[in-house]
């Protein structure tokens, strides 16, 4: 993460404040649908769906996350396909739509906490996980699930750059990938996704840095070792294979002991796992997190 990490606060501020860095033509505008709350369960207000979806790292198109919107705007999310395989007994490919009538989504409000150090509260809808893995059949061998980005080049800009390794990687222990938290989401503000927050299926696992939560999944493998992630293979001593949310490890680069929440001018301090160590602390029983970080 050359990159990573360093248009982290100020162009929100600017924005935020009337102006924009950039001379980036507008997406669309788009309107949020209903939402059940206006809080998660901590008490802490959503963060506006127009920055929810106006400043988004998705470097498939660009690392400037004012233009993700507009640079995305054309992506085409249908027809897509999901395959599942690998360490399975019953591998399947699923088109989008018989994939959301199989697993109706459900509202869930999470804290997505990047690791450059801000953070949103967001009602995303969408299921879990499990329900599409236990549906496969993971076999006994399978440990870890490995996640893919779509390769589209030519609708995606940042795949023509090969400073990355594309396409966009990232991967879970089975039982991270089981615990309920882990969710496909299927839209946000009670909307189908759209294309700068992951469109049409991305992953969101809120006790982890954002990075895990990959973008435009369209194909999941049942596997025996850890995936390597895109970032891992960029930047290994920076960005682990675990990435849980720790105000205790610092990034090599900066303090994660607090964060900015985005719409919110003084930094809060950073939650254990993102508040949600109730829920998935004990998956780490015994492992020292600053080694595996
Ligand atoms: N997935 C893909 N394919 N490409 C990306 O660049 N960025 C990650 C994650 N998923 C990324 C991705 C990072 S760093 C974060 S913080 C979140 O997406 C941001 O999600 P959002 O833009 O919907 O808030």
């Amino acid at each position: 993460m050359r990159r990573f990490g360093t248009l982290v606060a100020g162009a929100w501020v600017l924005s935020a404040c009337g102006s924009t860095e950039t001379d980036s033509t507008p997406a669309a505008p788009a309107e949020p649908g209903a939402v059940t709350s206006t809080t998660d369960e901590l008490g802490d207000e959503l963060t506006s769906f127009d920055a929810v979806t106006g400043y988004n790292n998705y470097y498939e198109f660009t690392t400037d996350k004012e233009s993700v919107a507009s640079l995305a705007k054309d992506f085409q999310t249908t027809p897509w396909t999901l395959t599942v395989g690998g360490m399975v007994a019953k591998p399947q490919t699923f088109a989008l739509e018989d994939l959301m009538k199989q697993f109706p989504s459900e509202e869930r409000i999470y804290r997505l906490r990047c690791v450059e150090g801000w953070s949103m509260v967001i009602p995303w809808l969408g299921f879990s996980l499990q329900k599409l893995l236990t549906t496969v059949e993971p076999t006994s061998e399978a440990r870890y699930v490995r996640f893919e980005t779509v390769s589209r080049p030519e609708e995606m800009p940042g795949q023509r750059d090969d400073y990355f390794r594309w396409p966009y990687v990232e991967g879970l222990r089975l039982d991270e990938a089981m615990n309920d938290l882990t969710l496909i989401s299927t839209g946000l503000y009670g909307k189908q996704l759209l294309p700068q927050n992951g469109a049409p299926l991305r992953l969101v696992v809120p006790w982890k840095y954002g990075f895990k939560s990959i973008k435009s999944i369209v194909k999941i493998d049942l596997v025996d070792q850890p995936p390597q992630s895109l970032w891992m293979a960029a930047a290994p001593n920076e960005y682990g294979f675990y990435a849980n949310v720790n105000p205790d490890v610092p990034h090599p680069r900066w303090s994660q002991s607090s964060e900015r929440r985005i719409g919110e001018l003084s930094r809060r301090p950073t939650l254990r796992f993102n508040g949600y160590a109730e829920q998935v602390a004990h998956l780490y029983d015994g492992m020292d997190l600053k080694e595996n970080f």
